[in-house]
């Protein structure tokens, strides 16, 4: 198969792509045909490498209003309507909400995610099915599992054996909750214990880290420092780091140098955050976002994700994950001209190295031939107008198309 005039990643100058046997094989400028090749003419339009979601919560996606809206739209009253809905959950239900929002993410371009499943529930229903989900749609989205105690570790009851049994069911990465905790001391207890078991188990870590506008809430400085000495670096993720945002900026001079030094990977999740944050401020109000622009003013790896889509925390989301771009770009004033046409990479490269995706991904010879057609010149147009994702090929293989959209004035 060969496509014709691709502009990849924002190139100014059109190449054709060659792919076969899955693989991309050949990028360059005027490939010739070879005889019987099919040609698909993608017209100088933007190829980007797939979208991936680093964080969303696939088992309570699709479940706001179900049976109750959240009517102040606050966190606590989300944990209300999903105590009401817990009931409803049951392994059908969970399969039937992530097909469908996988068809959605799919529609959007969108081939691997990250998702969070919680493990505090002693009969682990939601990690049991996810695991037999990730195995079912493999061949149209990567799904990256993180067993994530949403109540806590050292506050749940079995806390720490739910942990361990969620990873003998298959989890790829540990997760934890160290501002969730009763005290700071589980808090750090918690991110040791969750080191020493990926450690243990060759796992990855991601934690929902400090997700709250409590400037005293420091358990980053404890996943960091211990990332660094147990020399697991970039195989650790820091979710939300909120309180990030409250800091005093004496203390995030300071945190700033351990954190380059750890290697450590950031999400941030700017329209949960920016929904659910800031809900205790009179005014000023804060915004509910880490330090994006710093972080990667200092080199550090940040991507963003969803976190929610369409539940009981946040009432929108439809898996494009150009929504989370625009917003994240908005809330961390990231508006330059290069940080505007660059912001894919928070919702691909970027995403890629924490997820390690290594060799599997990149627009490169090779390399599986996935990637996504858009209805844009570049990015800047892409975000700017909402352009569709026209064509998204894994493996070589498409596995969801759309058309273009046509919005005119009739005068
Ligand atoms: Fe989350």
């Amino acid at each position: 198969m060969l496509f014709q005039n691709a502009l990849i990643e924002n190139a100014g100058k059109a190449v054709d792509i060659r792919v076969s046997e899955g693989k991309f094989q050949e990028i360059a400028e005027n490939i010739a045909p070879l005889p019987g090749e099919e040609i698909i003419d993608l017209h100088n339009r933007l190829v980007l490498p797939p979208f991936i979601e680093s964080h969303v919560h696939l088992d309570t996606c699709l479940t706001a209003g179900d049976p109750v809206w959240n009517m102040s739209g606050t966190l606590f009253e989300g944990i209300e309507c999903w105590s009401k809905r817990k009931d409803k959950l049951s392994r059908e239900d969970i399969r039937e909400r992530v097909h469908r929002v996988a068809r959605m993410y799919a529609a959007n371009g969108v081939q691997f995610i990250r998702t969070h499943v919680d493990v505090t529930d002693p009969s682990l229903t939601a990690m049991e099915t996810m695991a037999e989900l990730r195995e079912e749609l493999r061949d149209v989205m990567d799904i990256q599992i993180v067993a994530f105690p949403q109540e806590g570790i050292l506050s749940y009851p079995n806390g720490k054996q739910l942990m361990r049994d969620a990873v003998k069911l298959g989890a790829d990465c540990v997760g934890a909750i160290p501002h969730f905790e009763f005290t700071r001391e589980y808090s750090v207890e918690s991110l040791n214990f969750v080191m020493e078991l990926a450690a243990e188990n060759d796992l990855l870590v991601d934690v929902h880290c400090d997700e709250i506008d409590d400037e005293a809430s420091r358990g980053l400085e404890t996943l960091a420092a211990r990332a660094l000495e147990m020399q697991m670096f970039d195989r650790v993720t820091a979710s939300h780091t909120t309180a990030m945002h409250s800091y005093n900026n004496a203390y995030v001079l300071r945190l700033m140098r351990l954190l380059k030094m750890s290697g450590i990977n950031f999400v941030s999740n700017p329209l949960v955050n920016t929904h659910l944050q800031g809900r205790v401020d009179t005014y000023p109000k804060r915004r509910g976002i880490t330090r994006v622009k710093e972080l990667t003013e200092e080199g550090i790896n940040v991507s963003f994700g969803h976190d929610d889509i369409f539940d009981p925390w946040y009432p929108m989301g439809n898996g494009n994950l150009r929504d989370v771009v625009f917003m994240g770009l908005h809330v961390c004033q990231m508006m330059g001209y290069e940080d505007i046409m660059n912001s894919y990479r928070f919702v691909t490269t970027k995403a890629a190295r924490t997820l390690h995706l290594g060799e599997g991904y990149g627009i490169a010879p090779g390399r599986p031939a996935s990637f996504v057609v858009m209805d844009a010149k570049n990015y800047y147009e892409a975000l700017n107008y909402n352009a569709p994702v026209l064509a998204s090929y894994k493996a070589g293989r498409k596995i969801a198309q759309s058309s273009p959209v046509e919005r005119r004035a009739l005068f």
